[in-house]
């Protein structure tokens, strides 16, 4: 339907990869856009925003995901100038804000693995909350209790929000602050599991995630992998993970969480550790 809404715009080949490289979050679309067709953006916006029916906004994604709080600038195309939208994932709910605190759709394959991993009764470092979607749906299923740290301000205020609005068995305690210091300093060996969702910088933070972490422990380490051979990104994610880690290490498994660019994949190791 959006192919044909295009079809007087765009190539069947442009509608194609403007297709494959949008997300809709809530009540929001945000696209990205080859510079080819930078100068058709505000048709695309008006477009988009008229065949996608629950659309009340459509954003053009203007920068990489970026900066210490991993967000992205963006600039309205078409409809209401809003950042904030409600989004829905596996029966929780959350407000998130598009522009101001990191947020993907494209990560829910990965909180639901996470999720049902999850034991009653464990305790849960997620070193780099975001808006709580890990911490949220974790403690809608489990009862644990989940410390849930970021250093965005906005991103810690959206997460206390969206753990008032989610009917919880477990308990989130939201802290703002540097995941490094949060440890240190109220942390240290509290944590069954502890994630580490900050792929650029997992290896700056392992030391600081394993000293959250209990004696037999589990660790999930993400990071960002080249592999010519995509069969090969776990694999290289483990050795790389045990090429650095510090600790005696029991790797229970790999995986590729998303494809990041040409060649080059976000993977997670799970690790158990002993110190
Ligand atoms: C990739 S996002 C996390 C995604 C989140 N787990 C989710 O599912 O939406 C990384 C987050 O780490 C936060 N961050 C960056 N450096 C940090 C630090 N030193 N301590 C705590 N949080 C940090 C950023 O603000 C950002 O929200």
């Amino acid at each position: 339907m959006l192919k044909k809404a295009l079809e007087s715009i765009l190539s069947e080949q442009e509608s194609q990869e403007l297709i494959s490289s949008f997300d809709q979050i809530g009540d929001i679309i945000i696209v990205r856009i080859p510079d080819s067709l930078l100068s058709k953006k505000k048709i695309i916006g008006e477009t988009l925003l008229k065949q996608v029916k629950i659309a009340k906004s459509v954003f053009y994604q203007a920068s990489a995901v970026e900066g210490d709080f991993r967000t992205r600038n963006l600039e309205i195309l078409a409809g209401d100038n809003k950042t904030e939208t409600e989004y829905k994932e596996f029966g929780c709910k959350f407000i998130v804000d598009v522009e101001n605190a990191f947020f993907s759709p494209r990560l829910s394959t990965e909180r639901e693995r996470i999720s049902n991993l999850v034991q009653n009764g464990e305790t849960i470092v997620n070193m780099f909350a975001g808006v709580g979607m890990f911490s949220v749906m974790i403690a809608k299923k489990k009862k644990c209790t989940v410390y849930s740290i970021d250093i965005n301000p906005i991103a810690a205020k959206l997460c206390e929000k969206n753990i008032k609005s989610n009917k919880l068995v477990g308990n989130i305690v939201s802290i703002n602050g540097d995941a490094l210091q949060i440890i240190q300093e109220q942390l240290q060996n509290k944590s069954d599991r502890t994630l580490m969702l900050l792929p650029e910088r997992s290896d700056e933070f392992l030391e600081s995630a394993i000293n959250a972490t209990k004696n037999g422990g589990i660790i999930h380490y993400y990071s960002h992998i080249h592999a010519d051979k995509k069969s090969d990104a776990g694999k290289l994610s483990e050795e790389h993970y045990l090429q650095i880690s510090p600790v005696k290490s029991e790797i229970l498994g790999s995986k590729i969480v998303r494809a990041v660019g040409p060649r080059y994949y976000q993977t997670v190791v799970d690790i158990k550790i002993s110190k």
